[in-house]
């Protein structure tokens, strides 16, 4: 690189901040980045002493809040990394651009869409990269090239599934994790839009890939569930028809005891593609695209930061990986689907299933394989599958006004 490393500042350390701590100081040492500044209120705790003592041994300056991080280095700053919960992205996203920085922010990049529409308004909306780190893997860009040379045919449909087991404590790690609303802020966290978002998001960067990013959902099913003892929801199906008549059926569920990889089955006219997102193993008609993931973690992360950092340089976003208007659509299928399914159910108890000895902390919905099976085999929403008579009791209950009141500017379907 020839140009002076870019002076970056990390909003929040711990957490996946500790990874991306590790690919930054990658970056750091091969000249691209200077990790200027840090900021996390965790730093100002008596308990962090040693870790705010080891991010100033690399003169990095801490801070325990962000404005005070941003009025005491005016003009020593290029670029911020957001990666703090979810509810804080809109206003710490909007306070970096205003303060005229580049944005790396973590995915999902707000919570609602009208948060979406207000940063997009910013004049200077186009420097937030948004971290789908996931979804530019090379199993994803090799997928989106074959779309793109009509390997595939005319799309047809999108599908994409998990199971990935999450136990109690992942819900009780952060006061953010599970919930609607957080004092008041919209949170919406759920499978779709944090642990697997990147999977979401991959279905509309396939789909841009024969359509543009504009394609829009005409006709939405969708239903939530909780079978943790959570506010918001750990299971959602939802089929979506969407303008250029390409189907995409997602399943996903953090309430399973067995682990089914995340995966995409692309179907075109003249093929059908798979990718097998965990593993990074993807293949056209059975034929190998990518067999590896590309890398370590690290790896796949330092390599958006050079994507960054090269928008950065030439201070501008346009060839950014992921960019705010890139992720409208995603968070307006989110958004629709929760409106559509009038709230979230919970998943009865005697549906339900423990193995503390092998899965402690984790919940499982009974025969939820089964039920994935016939979902993708055609069923298409977790109630129509013959053996989920648990999708079908219960009524769909909107518990949370904080959530419905930020929905309720952007929301289809409401009045
Ligand atoms: N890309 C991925 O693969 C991936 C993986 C996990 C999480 N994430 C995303 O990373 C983000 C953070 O998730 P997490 O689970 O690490 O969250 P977390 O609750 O562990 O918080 C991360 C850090 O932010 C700090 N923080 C809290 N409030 C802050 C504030 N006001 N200012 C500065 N720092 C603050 C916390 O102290 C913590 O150190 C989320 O958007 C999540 O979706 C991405």
């Amino acid at each position: 690189m020839n140009d002076q490393p870019i002076r970056l500042a990390q909003i929040g350390v711990g957490g996946f901040g500790h990874y991306h701590t590790q690919a930054l100081l990658q970056m750091e040492e091969r000249g691209w980045v200077r990790l200027a500044a840090a900021v996390d209120p965790a730093l100002d705790l008596e308990k962090n002493l040693v870790l705010r003592e080891e991010w100033q041994r690399r003169s990095t300056r801490c801070f325990g809040e962000l404005r005070e991080c941003l009025r005491q280095m005016t003009g020593q700053l290029d670029a911020v990394l957001i990666v703090t919960p979810i509810p804080y992205h809109f206003e710490m996203a909007l306070a970096c651009v205003d303060a005229d920085l580049f944005v790396y922010l973590e995915k999902p990049p707000v919570a609602t869409v009208r948060q979406l529409e207000l940063l997009l308004k910013h004049p200077k909306s186009d420097r937030i990269a948004v971290g789908f780190n996931r979804s530019c893997w090379p199993c994803f860009r090799e997928m989106k090239a074959a779309i793109g040379q009509g390997r595939l045919g005319k799309l047809r449909s999108l599908r994409a599934s998990a199971l990935w087991p999450r136990p109690r404590a992942y819900y009780e790690r952060a006061a953010w994790a599970g919930r609607l609303a957080v004092d008041g802020l919209p949170v919406f966290d759920g499978p779709a839009s944090n642990a697997l978002a990147h999977l979401v998001m991959g279905l509309f960067q396939l789909l841009a890939a024969q359509c543009g990013p504009a394609c829009s959902v005409v006709d939405l099913e969708a239903e939530f569930y909780r079978a943790h003892e959570i506010e918001s929801y750990d299971t959602l199906s939802l089929t979506a028809r969407m303008e250029d008549g390409v189907e995409m059926i997602i399943a996903l569920s953090h309430a399973c005891l067995t682990e089914l990889p995340a995966t995409i089955e692309i179907r075109g006219d003249e093929a059908t593609g798979i990718i097998d997102v965990d593993s990074g193993f993807s293949t056209v008609n059975g034929v190998v695209l990518t067999d590896v993931l590309g890398g370590s973690y690290y790896a796949q992360l330092v390599d958006c930061y050079e994507n960054f950092c090269r928008g950065v340089q030439a201070q501008s976003g346009t060839d950014f990986n992921t960019n705010l208007e890139d992720t409208r659509g995603y968070l307006t299928l989110l958004e629709t689907a929760y409106a559509v399914a009038k709230g979230i159910r919970t998943v009865g108890k005697h549906h339900l299933e423990y193995d503390e000895k092998n899965m402690p902390g984790c919940v499982g919905i009974r025969d939820i394989p089964v039920v994935l099976r016939e979902l993708m085999n055609g069923a298409r929403l977790f109630s129509r599958c013959p053996s989920a008579s648990w999708a079908r009791s219960g009524q769909a209950n909107e518990a949370c006004d904080g959530l419905r009141e930020s929905l309720a500017f952007h929301s289809p379907g409401r009045t």
